[in-house]
């Protein structure tokens, strides 16, 4: 045949490969999940770097990368929420704690970077120099406005910075003997941008706002202006300028006024976590949620993995739906629950029935490489949510120690006996997530273990997002919203993968290798 017409042969014989809706057809292969399969290579005509991984988590929350991290007390905590929504994703922050601490978390996530810190922490002159250590501790700076009456809207009377007490031994020293009384300020009203030029010329590091009679209404840092400059992805609200924080919480009546302190510490995304997320419990708490605060915060509703999960809680009003069960690395809910659903077919069929509705989907657990993830996204998720991959990184909470000459962190499944047994006293997080507040013998539903040590998460999410990058160009996908239509459309075709093809995928037949995935 005459080569010039290889286009018209193609066009006659059919395309390799099967559609997304073939290759997840339950009759023929029952579920599926990300390793049984493989997505056919495309057409290349535009560079890797000019892929947009612009996505949707909820119907109101729009991120630059595709990328939750999972609200686990192993995983997601205030700095790896900071982080994540620095690098363009955004951190849920778990329950597994008291309400107070957790809205304690989202104000210090919401307050890291902004122009205007419009809730700054003050302090009196009356205070000493440890707490001003203890701020430093907990919330890692020490730039302090100083206030007649050591609040926010009183009169400015001073600042203390690092060098204010870096030479004092005596830690019980009172604030009013230390601190710098001429202090550089603006005035309600400053732009950021003349703000940011005070800064620069008059070398300081925090520049007070005050109004006209001079009582302190916010603060200017010099280190977000840095920070600004370092993270042009950085997920951010658009009026307020403060990086978005998730937050997780339970169905029970509790957790309505839990919910109340998160929001009123500035929450934008409120996760309900349940491990099957299709009860009346927690349709009734979308309603009171979207009763309550309208459109103030996003709901994401779940966990489901079918269709009739997913319509229940659509109707009830989520904004998004987290999808798995059963998927997750430390996760034993399939081996004793008997229930559940490979995730490859779970994040297909919710995926494309929450499409239908304009409702987003997070595919949830099981995401172990970078192929994963561009897999979950082809297969219809807008996000993936992420434990096991961040555990190990310096963000997460928690200390490394060296087990065998490896440097480890502990990671947990929250239904592990271990995360249930952390809250006996208010009954609050990882047990209501697994129904078990009121169970006699608590039933594990997950692991306890550890993971190796993967650095910060600042080298580690760009190796993600270059990754998706160029995952997307082999597709031939030039942008992240595009990849959802040329799926539907049958351009970019799958194809089942044998486990002989499992293997040949994988590094074979070397008798020793090094496996390093970024630098
Ligand atoms: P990974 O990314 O594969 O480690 O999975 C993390 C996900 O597992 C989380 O986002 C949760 O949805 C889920 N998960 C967390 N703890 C447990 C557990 O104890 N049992 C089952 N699933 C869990």
């Amino acid at each position: 045949m005459d080569p010039k017409f290889a286009l018209q042969e193609l066009e006659k014989s059919g395309k390799d490969g099967l559609t997304a809706h073939d290759l997840i057809d339950l009759k023929v292969t029952g579920g599926l999940t990300y390793n049984d399969f493989l997505i056919l290579p495309g057409y290349i005509n535009f560079p890797a770097d000019h892929v947009s991984l612009e996505t949707k988590v909820t119907r109101n929350i729009a991120l630059k990368a595709p990328f939750l991290s999972s609200p686990m007390d192993t995983v997601t905590e205030t700095n790896m929420a900071i982080t994540m929504a620095l690098l363009g994703g955004i951190g849920i922050l778990h329950n597994n704690c008291t309400a107070d601490e957790q809205a304690a978390m989202v104000r210090t996530v919401k307050k890291f970077e902004n122009g205007f810190i419009t809730d700054p922490v003050v302090l009196g002159a009356q205070h000493k120099i440890k707490d001003v250590l203890e701020i430093k501790r907990k919330l890692g700076f020490a730039g302090i406005p100083i206030t007649d009456n050591g609040k926010l809207g009183g009169k400015l009377i001073g600042i203390v910075t690092n060098r204010d007490i870096g030479f004092c031994e005596d830690t019980n020293v009172e604030l009013s003997t230390v601190m710098t009384k001429e202090v550089v300020t603006a005035k309600l009203g400053v732009t950021l941008a003349e703000a940011n030029q005070i800064l620069r010329s008059s070398k300081k590091g925090k520049l007070p706002i005050v109004d006209a009679q001079g009582n302190l209404v916010s603060l200017v840092s010099r280190s977000d202006l840095l920070k600004n400059r370092d993270y042009p992805w950085a997920s951010k609200h658009p009026q307020t300028k403060q990086l978005l924080v998730g937050a997780a919480i339970g169905t029970r009546p509790a957790d309505r006024e839990r919910l109340a302190k998160l929001v009123d510490a500035g929450l934008d995304l409120v996760v309900i976590d349940s491990s099957q997320g299709n009860s009346s419990f927690q349709i009734d708490m979308i309603k009171h949620i979207k009763a309550t605060y309208g459109n103030k915060i996003d709901v994401l509703a779940g966990n489901v993995v079918t269709r009739d999960q997913a319509a229940n809680l659509i109707a009830a009003g989520a904004d998004g739906l987290r999808i798995g069960m059963g998927s997750g690395s430390i996760c034993i809910t399939q081996e004793v629950m008997a229930v559940g659903r490979p995730q490859g077919t779970g994040v297909y069929q919710v995926s494309q029935f929450a499409r239908k509705f304009g409702i987003p989907t997070v595919a949830d657990g099981g995401i172990s490489n970078v192929g994963h993830i561009a897999k979950a996204l082809s297969l219809g998720a807008s996000c993936v949510m992420m434990g096991s991959l961040l555990a190990g990184t310096n963000e997460a909470p928690g200390e490394y120690f060296f087990l065998d000459g490896k440097r480890l962190k502990k990671y947990r499944g929250m239904g592990s006996l271990d995360a249930m047994e952390r809250n006996d006293s208010d009954n609050s997080g990882s047990q209501a997530r697994y129904f078990s507040e009121s169970d006699k013998v608590k039933v594990a539903q997950g692991v306890t273990g550890a993971v190796v040590d993967k650095g910060s998460i600042k080298q580690f999410v760009p190796y993600l997002i270059t990754g998706l990058q160029h995952s997307l160009q082999d597709m031939g996908v030039p942008h992240l919203s595009e990849l959802w239509n040329m799926v539907d459309s049958g351009q970019v075709r799958f194809e089942r993968r044998s486990a002989a093809a499992q293997i040949e995928g994988g590094v074979h037949d070397l008798f020793s290798f090094e496996k390093r995935l970024y630098n």
